[in-house]
């Protein structure tokens, strides 16, 4: 019985670790660079805010026969701002974050499954 009882509390303890795709660290530095670049405003990874989560983001372009093309336009969209993709919202520009945090969050975005 209590073996038992050992080996359920290790389970417990371990399987959302194993069931966690993404590593967490990984998740927690890209949601830090998003908060101080500003997107979390209009962003979620799982809901749609004013912009589309962005699960649902990676899973329209995953497929995308080039992922270098898409990556680089997406890129110059959240750059410069757009609309029209996705509803009727329109994300302004995001200049001030930089091209480089945008790259770096872009890239990761596309990874999201
Ligand atoms: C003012 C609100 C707002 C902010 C701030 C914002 N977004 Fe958006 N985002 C939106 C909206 C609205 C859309 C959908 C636009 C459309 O329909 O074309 C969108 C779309 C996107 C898309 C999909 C683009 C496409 O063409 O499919 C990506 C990727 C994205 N945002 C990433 C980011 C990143 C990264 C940041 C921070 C640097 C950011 N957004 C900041 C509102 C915002």
């Amino acid at each position: 019985m209590k073996a038992q009882a050992v080996l359920m509390t290790v389970l417990l303890l371990v399987s959302p670790a194993l069931a966690a795709a993404e590593s967490d660290g990984e998740m927690a530095a890209m949601l830090e660079l998003a908060d101080n670049s500003r997107c979390l405003i209009c962003h979620d990874v799982d809901s749609n805010v004013t912009g589309p989560a962005w699960r649902d983001v990676a899973k329209r372009y995953r497929d995308g026969s080039d992922g270098r093309a898409i990556e680089e336009i997406l890129v110059k969209r959240v750059y410069e701002g757009s609309s029209g993709n996705w509803g009727t919202e329109t994300m302004s520009s995001n200049k001030r974050a930089g091209i480089d945090n945008i790259r770096v969050l872009v890239r990761w975005i596309l990874t999201l499954r």
